[in-house]
């Protein structure tokens, strides 16, 4: 495929913010979504991905951003770079919450790691950005999802979503980096279609199984029948108003701005930093 191929696409004219965090987890209580274990280890698995996967991500942009000839698209990958970092840190604070809770998690963040460098020597420097590229896409839609339903993150503990409100704030802001910079140097849509094939059957089953792990080791949780009939009916809910957003990554010209986070991006950086939606500086073109 050739660089004819690759969409026009829109950027903010704005940098993207890296912003420092710090979170207070003391007496979060352990199933912290709306008092129900299975999505709190679904959410629990995720994170416990995180801080490998996120620095992993980094790596892969890393490897080739001497490549890009772009300024602008320079600034956003420092940002980009600075948000991931912060994001790594957050979810080590959280998941050694989740340790204090008595859950093992050494030997799951071993394995992730393990997972990780191993994919490194095997991947070529293209393949790992698109590796990259299919993850990001993962967790923007689902970013976006948690924005804009207020349904499902008022399920959170507050203190929890507090780190997940901004996790998801920040992924879509960011959402079109790892993509640009991937068209900028590859520009190989056989090849990122090819990947995310692949990542959607390792990354579900990844995360279903660390879940159904996590709550299969609690004697506790894994006997709340109720519960899980009442998750399942939710995932099903949400697995549904995702699939179209999912499935757009497969077309040739998709671009990540083609779905528009920019009112609901404005919203919660207004509701969470104060930052006022009037000096939203309007998306810009570029060919
Ligand atoms: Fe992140
Ligand atoms: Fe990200």
């Amino acid at each position: 495929m050739t660089s004819t191929t690759v969409p026009s696409r829109t950027r903010r004219a704005s940098s993207i913010q890296v912003r420092r965090q710090s979170f207070d987890f003391a007496t979060t209580p352990k199933y912290y979504f709306n008092n129900n274990p299975l999505l709190s280890y679904l959410l629990t698995a995720l994170s416990l991905t995180f801080p490998h996967g996120e620095r992993f991500f980094v790596h892969s942009v890393r490897n080739v951003r001497n490549q890009i000839k772009d300024d602008n698209l320079q600034k956003e990958v420092s940002a980009f770079i600075g948000q991931e970092a912060m994001h790594s840190h957050a979810h080590e604070d959280f998941n050694s919450f989740v340790e204090g809770l008595g859950i093992d998690i050494q030997p799951i963040l071993q394995s992730e790691y393990e997972k990780i460098e191993y994919a490194k020597t095997k991947l070529n420097q293209k393949q790992q950005l698109a590796v990259t590229c299919a993850l990001e896409h993962f967790t923007a839609i689902i970013a976006q999802y948690l924005l804009e339903h207020p349904d499902f993150h008022r399920q959170l503990n507050p203190r929890v979503a507090k780190l997940w409100m901004w996790h998801a704030l920040e992924e879509t802001e960011h959402k079109a980096v790892a993509f640009d910079v991937y068209q900028e140097i590859f520009a190989d849509q056989a090849t990122r279609k090819r990947i995310m094939r692949i990542i959607t059957t390792t990354f579900l089953s990844r995360i279903s199984y660390l879940t159904f792990k996590l709550l299969l080791n609690d004697p506790v949780g894994r006997k709340q029948w109720r519960q899980h009939i009442t998750a399942f009916k939710q995932l099903k809910e949400v697995f549904t108003a995702l699939a179209p957003a999912y499935l757009d990554y497969y077309q040739d010209n998709f671009h990540p701005n083609q779905h528009d986070s920019t009112q609901i991006t404005a919203q919660w950086r207004e509701q969470l930093f104060g930052e006022p939606i009037n000096k939203e500086v309007a998306s810009t073109a570029i060919h």
